[in-house]
């Protein structure tokens, strides 16, 4: 009996020791200590048949070999583990493969510059107002003094939806929403979208975006909406430019102008093709508050004036950026976005 106990041990060391991966370990564990043919488990079996004594001393060195073999086999579990971790071929853990990397978005740069206009008005104590983007052809037009017949809705053809509604061609109509909702002193801005039966080109789109301004109170004059103005391009601009205002005509203001600032790009000295050489650069529409409008919301013209102004986000993002394409702006096409980090 003690020669076999001394056999097993040589035999499973030798086993041991040709042990290479898990499956193999696990044969070696079944073939000694298996439940019913394990060589260590028949032996124990074996030792009931000793006498007493015997199965004092054999039982002992039974026991040991016993130790012995789930030492070994939990030492060859370990090692082989290990071997697993540091092999490239079999490792859950890929330490040399590169990482993903992540990159954090940033906001549209249409969005970056309507956050900026949007900070210079808060500054200067407007209000920000919204209104929808279907809109009924009374607050486009009809309250605006543009009424069915006027040719003014030939240079705002729009797309037309059903029930008499229609998606507006201006941001104007937040006048008309905002003035109906509230009495004068109003300061307020209004920015969204706009829409206009355009081609889609490199300075047109079916779809943009506008600011709106309009100041009511009494005695607001027309020195107020140049300094308005003027303060604000130059706060867009960073620079000091001048601007000019220009004679036109817009159904809802009277009298209206157009404005342009001095070229950003040649300094408004002319001679450049920004400004077709004319030294300056057209930003939007504007002028004072018609009476017509005055009465279309119930405020009367004798006692507030106002004025209110236009502009259109894509040409000052354009204009900041030296973007040729409006295009550009609605490919999402991130080698052109990546340009503009926040
Ligand atoms: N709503 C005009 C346009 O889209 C711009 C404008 C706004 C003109 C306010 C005057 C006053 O063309």
């Amino acid at each position: 009996m003690q020669a076999r106990v001394r056999d097993i041990r040589g035999q499973f060391d030798a086993d041991l020791a040709a042990v290479g991966d898990a499956t193999a370990l696990a044969v070696v564990r079944v073939r000694y200590l298996g439940r019913r043919e394990g060589l260590l488990t028949l032996l124990l079996r074996d030792l009931r048949d000793l006498s007493p004594q015997e199965r004092a001393t054999t039982g002992r060195a039974v026991n040991d070999l016993k130790g012995h073999v789930e030492r070994g086999l939990e030492a060859a579990a370990g090692r082989i583990d290990a071997a697993a971790a540091t092999d490239p071929g079999l490792s859950p853990l890929e330490l040399s493969l590169p990482g993903r990397v992540r990159r954090p978005g940033v906001p549209h740069p249409l969005t970056q510059v309507r956050e900026t206009i949007e900070e210079i008005f808060l500054e200067m104590g407007f209000a920000l107002e919204s209104g929808p983007e279907v809109e009924s052809d009374r607050y486009n037009f009809e309250a605006l003094n543009i009424p069915a017949h006027h040719p003014a809705r030939d240079s705002q053809d729009t797309f037309y939806v059903d029930g008499g509604l229609l998606l507006r061609t201006h941001t104007s109509p937040v006048q008309i929403r905002t003035m109906e909702s509230r009495r004068p002193p109003i300061k307020m801005v209004a920015i969204g979208k706009v829409f206009r039966r355009d081609p889609f080109d490199a300075t047109h789109s079916p779809v943009f975006h506008q600011v709106e301004g309009l100041v009511v109170a009494h005695g607001i004059t027309f020195a107020h909406l140049k300094g308005t103005l003027e303060h604000f391009c130059r706060r867009v601009f960073g620079r000091t430019l001048s601007l000019r205002l220009r004679p036109s005509y817009f159904p809802f203001v009277e009298p209206g102008a157009e404005y342009d600032i001095s070229c950003i790009f040649c300094g408004g000295g002319g001679g450049c093709g920004r400004c077709k050489g004319s030294g300056w650069i057209e930003i939007g529409g504007a002028g004072m508050v018609h009476p017509a409008v005055f009465e279309q919301v119930g405020y009367d013209p004798a006692a507030v004036t106002g004025f209110a102004f236009g502009l259109g986000i894509e040409r000052i993002a354009m204009l900041k950026h030296g973007i040729d394409d409006i295009r550009l702006f609605y490919e999402n096409d991130h080698r052109f976005l990546s340009q503009f980090p926040a």
